[in-house]
């Protein structure tokens, strides 16, 4: 069985004391490899190697052109390990290979790209002052950057915090989600041979409570934390990171509210309602699982989404064509099925979906399901999706605001006055109108409410990824100069 190690100040390695987990695939539900697992000892080691590279290596000292060239050549080779790395998401967590190899491996080598360009062309401030003064702001790297990323998009999320950490000169432990070692191994491979300093990206494996991610995350010599998951794990990481005085920025669970106006563009609402919830099965914190539809089309929408919903291809993960894969775990399809057996118990009825074999659900449309059903009310992280019927845009929003989450909303109408009147009523960090998923790098993303503390891409992720420092000079008066 393949073996997934650390990769720990240039080098790969198995934990200290020997000790390994298996990473199972959920397709055929057997361990596929035995993963390192990290003890307290091995983050004080990985941690050790970050704060050595960060304090006394080249890489924070190098200029942004040449940082970036390095984070440029790793995008490249990202892209020429496509397979390998597509291949080892799909093993480790089921989504299907097409996501993988089309969308989740460009989208990490965009990630580089991005930031890297970003930190290269960024300007800072300068401020010319009245007093006889200016100041002018500089972005020194915070230093070590610990960053806990989830199993849904194991690769493209842990780039999306490792790419600008790393362009504006920190380095980092990254520790992957247990449920989706392989790819983050590969990648720190592949960093080295793309000429990045041993220590600078390290990889430490793991679970998280009383393991390496909680050993990360209360280690004092660690400078920033950036974590994606659940958000009562948010809430953990937030405590720990305040002992230390440590910013933190959580990217957390979402409840995505999308709201289908009477005036919409059926078919394209159809259409973009279907990959907003059931995209990799689901287990996306932006899926779009609570989908409002304006009562006098509500009928002809659910007829049109469930035959969409139907058509989709569910099956093996690793054969291309396949759009709905197993969800990435058994706990975790323990934790859908729940949800799903609750449904009529709480007034509500499946319309459509809600079976499947082995770790799979099938695209599950919920009709009927109250306001305070847990379906409603909490993210399932599944192939599941609500439908009630609204009358009025005031009603909409509130119904789409009524939720302890606030990461995104979706909105159908081709009513201008009405898309941005929606846009602006609704709390969520991002509100798409008549698409979803779109991303501007140079946007802030993240959430409000339990979906998150703080904002990341652009200069949100410069923000958070240094320490801004002001510098005032005096401009001393003249000293026999004639210049005035
Ligand atoms: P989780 O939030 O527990 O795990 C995410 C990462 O945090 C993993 O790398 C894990 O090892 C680490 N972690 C967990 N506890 C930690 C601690 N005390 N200190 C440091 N690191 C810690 O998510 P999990 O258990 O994988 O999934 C649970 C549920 O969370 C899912 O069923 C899903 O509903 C939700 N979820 C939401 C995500 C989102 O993007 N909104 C992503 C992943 C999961
Ligand atoms: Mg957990």
């Amino acid at each position: 069985m393949m073996f997934v190690p650390h990769v720990i100040d240039g080098v790969e390695q198995e934990s200290s004391d020997g000790a390994s987990f298996p990473s199972v695939d959920p397709a055929t539900r057997a361990p596929h490899a035995s993963v390192a697992l990290g003890s307290a000892a091995d983050a004080d080691r990985a941690v050790d190697a970050a704060r050595r590279a960060s304090d006394e290596g080249p890489w924070p000292r190098m200029g942004f052109a040449e940082r970036g060239a390095v984070l440029h050549r790793l995008a490249d080779l990202v892209v020429a390990h496509t397979d390998e790395l597509a291949l080892a998401d799909t093993t480790d967590m089921g989504k299907p290979i097409d996501d993988a190899r089309g969308k989740d491996v460009p989208r990490t080598a965009q990630n580089l790209r991005f930031f890297a360009d970003h930190a290269r062309l960024a300007h800072g401030d300068v401020l010319p002052m009245d007093t006889g003064h200016h100041a002018y702001s500089r972005f020194p790297p915070a230093g070590v950057v610990a960053a806990i990323a989830p199993w849904n998009f194991p690769l493209m999320l842990a780039s999306w915090k490792v790419a600008p950490a790393l362009a504006w000169g920190n380095t980092v432990v990254l520790k992957p989600a247990e449920d989706s070692p392989t790819s983050a191994t590969v990648v720190a491979r592949l960093a080295l041979e793309a000429g990045m300093p041993p220590g600078v990206l390290n990889v430490l494996h793991g679970y998280g409570p009383d393991s390496a991610g909680a050993a990360l995350t209360d280690d004092p010599r660690v400078d920033r934390i950036t974590f994606t998951g659940e958000s009562a794990t948010g809430r953990v990481i937030s405590a720990a990171a305040a002992r230390n005085l440590v910013p933190v920025s959580l990217e957390l669970g979402g409840k995505g509210a999308n709201l289908v106006f009477d005036d919409a563009d059926l078919a394209g609402a159809v259409d973009w309602s279907i990959k907003a919830v059931f995209t990799n099965a689901g287990q996306v914190c932006l899926a779009g699982s609570r989908l409002y539809v304006q009562r006098g089309v509500c009928e002809e929408f659910v007829e049109r989404f469930v035959a969409a919903a139907g058509a989709l291809v569910v099956g093996d993960p690793k054969v291309t064509g396949t759009q709905i894969g197993p969800l990435a775990s058994e706990a975790h399809h323990a934790k859908v099925r729940g949800y799903l057996d609750g449904v009529e118990r709480s007034g509500g009825k499946i319309r459509a979906g809600g079976e499947g074999e082995g770790w799979t659900v099938t695209p599950t449309v919920v009709l009927d399901a109250p306001p305070d059903a847990p379906v409603q009310r909490e993210e399932v992280f599944g192939p599941v999706v609500t439908v009630t019927p609204f009358d009025t845009e005031a009603e909409a929003v509130r119904a789409a605001d009524d939720t302890r989450y606030g990461l995104n909303a979706m909105v159908f109408t081709e009513n201008l006055s009405r898309a941005h009147r929606v846009a602006g009523a609704l709390r969520a960090g991002t509100v798409w109108v008549n698409c979803f998923f779109v991303r501007d790098l140079r946007a802030p993303f993240g959430g409000m409410g339990d979906s998150g503390v703080g904002r990341e891409g652009g200069d949100f992720s410069r923000e958070f990824f240094t320490e801004p420092q002001a510098v005032v000079m005096a401009i001393r008066p003249d000293d026999g100069s004639d210049v005035r």
